[in-house]
């Protein structure tokens, strides 16, 4: 057997215990670096092993072989962990030189934008009341947008509640497409043909109208809706829940006026005015020197909506009501332009 391999365990013992020492001695990523060089690179000292191997008596190398590889694979962890703890001391001795003592970067804290408040004022004031607050789907049919609400297609009310089409058919019916729903009434049909009454819900969501943007009008703005359904709901009620209401949203000293209107999808209908609370009913800016501000549309459920959504004729009678959010926060927050709820500006915001 060649000289050379007799000592070949005694050279493997002394390279480790040479290596463990190397190892232990390193302090920086420069040292790691001549380190792993000194006995990985190509050059290095574990090479050059390989290359003793390949010159062996073929009964040698399987020994010598594995011998070199424990080797390598030892010297390859110990630079992997020489890696992680460098850095750990890196980042603490940066750490130290912080300046713990200036002042940090505050982060600013959010909060709910101003008509979120309000719809969650005004539905809390209805859920005190018993009413639930229930979502509607902004994709509508033209059934539950129109026809559900007893207005047919060539009605002329249809062009108060003209909306946006979509370019997709309504499985319900294939000869029509689906729409953005231009107010939240459509909701009060998915209500009722889900459940019998008693009900008592309000609906709030985004409404679509293809109208010209200006500081009184969008093209999306949000409603509330409310509907109490059961078998002797009558007018007084109606006057008298939204009396209630107006009252404690707005103040305790408004007066009310129910003006009669017309709406498809009730019967009687009237337009909801409450005294102005800025000028007391005197006149102003805000009311337009009318002393009265027109806050809602509401009436009596028509018989014609019982029966498109399948109730017993005569069977039950219900109120409607139907508030716009943007409107009510500009009367409330004397705010005269409806844009600036949509432009996300924190200076307007930050005021809530
Ligand atoms: N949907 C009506 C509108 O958008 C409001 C309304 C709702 C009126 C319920 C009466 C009853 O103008």
């Amino acid at each position: 057997m060649d000289q050379k391999f007799e000592t070949q365990s005694d050279y493997y013992q002394i390279l480790r215990s040479q290596m463990l020492a190397d190892a232990d001695a390193v302090t920086d990523d420069k040292q790691l670096e001549v380190f792993r060089v000194k006995y990985l690179g190509r050059k290095g000292l574990i090479s050059s092993l390989y290359e003793e191997i390949a010159q062996a008596p073929a009964d040698q190398k399987p020994v010598m072989g594995k011998k070199v590889n424990d080797l390598r694979v030892e010297v390859t962890k110990i630079i992997e962990e020489k890696k992680g703890t460098l850095g750990q001391k890196d980042k603490i001795e940066n750490r130290s030189s912080l300046d713990v003592t200036l002042p940090g970067v505050a982060s600013s804290i959010g909060h709910q934008h101003i008509l979120t408040q309000t719809v969650n004022d005004i539905c809390g004031l209805f859920e005190k009341l018993g009413f639930v607050v229930q979502d509607g789907p902004e994709i509508e049919t033209e059934f539950n947008n129109f026809a559900a609400l007893n207005i047919p297609i060539e009605h002329p009310s249809r062009d108060a509640f003209d909306t946006f089409y979509l370019d997709c058919k309504d499985p319900s019916n294939p000869n029509r497409n689906l729409l953005l729903r231009s107010h939240t009434s459509p909701g009060q049909i998915h209500i009722m043909q889900k459940s019998k009454p008693p009900l008592a819900v309000v609906i709030p969501g985004k409404v679509y109208r293809p109208d010209a943007v200006d500081a009184s009008h969008s093209f999306m703005f949000h409603q509330i809706e409310g509907l109490l359904v059961d078998k002797h709901v009558r007018f007084s009620d109606l006057k008298g829940l939204l009396t209630h209401f107006c009252k404690k949203f707005f103040s305790d000293d408004i007066k009310m006026r129910f003006r009669p209107h017309f709406f498809p999808f009730t019967e009687p209908s009237a337009e909801v005015d409450i005294s102005c609370y800025i000028c007391k009913g005197k006149g102003c800016s805000v009311c337009g020197r009318k002393g009265w501000l027109e806050i809602m549309g509401c009436g009596m459920v028509h018989p014609k909506v019982f029966e498109a959504v399948g109730y017993k004729k005569g069977e039950y009678t219900g109120l409607a009501f139907g508030m716009g959010v943007e409107r009510i926060a500009m009367l409330k927050h004397g705010i005269n332009d409806i844009r600036i709820f949509f432009e996300n500006d924190s200076r307007f915001l930050k005021q809530f």
